[in-house]
């Protein structure tokens, strides 16, 4: 278990074990490969990030994962693994969200993007993320350094 502050001084609980917080998690977070590279999204007011958002009513916290890739970025999940969940304790409330690391088997075009610019393909996550205005907030606290460590392990 790992504990520290996000960019916003929201303390953070990180966690590699099976769902830690929660069983049926509210939010969801997916690190994407496509083609050997990391696949973002360009968030219209947070920037360059993996994609994610909320489950849904009625919903699987995996289901929304898959949605959440295709909508925002207009990638198809091929494979899909948990690889751990984090915990952010808000100013008003605290939210538990499920990592996912998921491989892309085709990226299509769509006519829109669910609150984002679509799809961006990076060769390697930039050693200075944390100081990047382009990149999102939710890409600048331990979870992904984290998380792309475990993939590493696990997966890589
Ligand atoms: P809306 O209905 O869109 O207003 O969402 P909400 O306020 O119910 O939840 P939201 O997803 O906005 O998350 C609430 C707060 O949790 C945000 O303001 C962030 O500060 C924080 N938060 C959400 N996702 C993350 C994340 O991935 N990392 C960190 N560090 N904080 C997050």
């Amino acid at each position: 278990m790992y504990r520290f502050f996000d960019y916003y001084h929201n303390e953070v609980h990180l966690s590699f074990e099976d769902h830690p917080f929660s069983t049926n998690p509210k939010h969801v977070w997916v690190i994407c490969r496509y083609e050997n590279k990391w696949l973002l999204t360009k968030h219209s007011d947070r920037g360059y990030e993996f994609p994610g958002g909320k489950v849904e009513a009625n919903e699987t916290a995996v289901a929304a994962a898959i949605r959440e890739v295709k909508e925002e970025t207009g990638g198809i999940v091929e494979t899909i693994n948990y690889i751990g969940q984090y915990k952010v304790a808000g100013k008003e409330r605290t939210i538990v969200k499920n990592i996912y690391y998921a491989i892309i088997s085709e990226l299509i075009k769509q006519e829109g993007y669910f609150e984002t610019y679509g799809p961006i393909l990076l060769d390697e996550i930039p050693e200075g993320v944390q100081k990047d205005r382009r990149y999102s907030f939710i890409m600048k606290d331990e979870v992904l350094q984290r998380s792309l460590m475990e993939i590493k392990k696990r997966f890589l």
